[in-house]
């Protein structure tokens, strides 16, 4: 069986795309190929971050591998937070505190629009390959819903009436930008 490593220290997102992709591949994680270290995110894309991330593991330990990368771009605001979605109140702040200064920042806008944008990089036998993955929406005045995580209370994706907080993860992955960027690297992984 075809293995690859997924290079996140999530276990969340290593299971989900196990479950979608069935029996054919094995995904492991980083402890499993026993990577403790911080893997380098200093690009200024979500797709060169995909990529940095990708190329370190298979530089490192010669194994086929892939990663992603999120970001929330926001119209009114040039696209940010982007590449800076996970730290956009700064270094080591919490979830709630990105969703206050977004909210802050767009108080007296009326151009709420907004898409979500994953970039997976995918490295096999050295050569590289990316999958992108979109949704559109808008972000909401006020937080609505408890589930997922980071934006997502104040996300109301394009022809919903409920954010992604007020999804289950099955509903949001159908279709959300990771399940999207992670449907395309599936359907590859198994045309080729
Ligand atoms: P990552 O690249 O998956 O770590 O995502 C970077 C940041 O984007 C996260 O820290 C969150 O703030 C935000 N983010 C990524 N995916 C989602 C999502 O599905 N919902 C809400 N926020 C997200």
């Amino acid at each position: 069986m075809d293995k690859f490593v997924f290079a996140t220290n999530n276990l969340h997102k290593i299971e989900e795309i196990q479950q979608i992709i069935g029996t054919e591949f094995e995904i492991i994680g980083l402890e499993e190929i026993g990577c403790k270290e911080e893997i380098p995110e200093t690009q200024n894309t979500i797709a060169g971050n995909a990529l940095q991330k990708a190329r370190f593991i298979y530089d490192k330990y010669q194994i086929n591998c892939f990663a992603d990368d999120t970001g929330l771009e926001v119209e009114a605001l040039n696209g940010e937070p982007g590449v800076y979605s996970a730290r956009y109140a700064g270094p080591g702040r919490s979830f709630e505190d990105n969703i206050q200064k977004l909210l802050f920042e767009l108080k007296d806008k009326s151009n709420r629009k907004a898409r979500f944008l994953t970039v997976v990089a995918l490295i096999i036998d050295n050569k590289e390959y990316l999958f992108e993955g979109i949704i559109n929406g808008e972000i909401i005045h006020d937080k609505k819903g408890n589930s997922g995580f980071g934006y997502d209370p104040i996300f109301k994706p394009e022809n919903s009436d409920f954010t992604f907080a007020e999804m289950n993860s099955e509903e949001k992955n159908k279709i959300s930008h990771r399940g999207k960027a992670m449907q395309k690297l599936i359907q590859f992984l198994k045309n080729s």
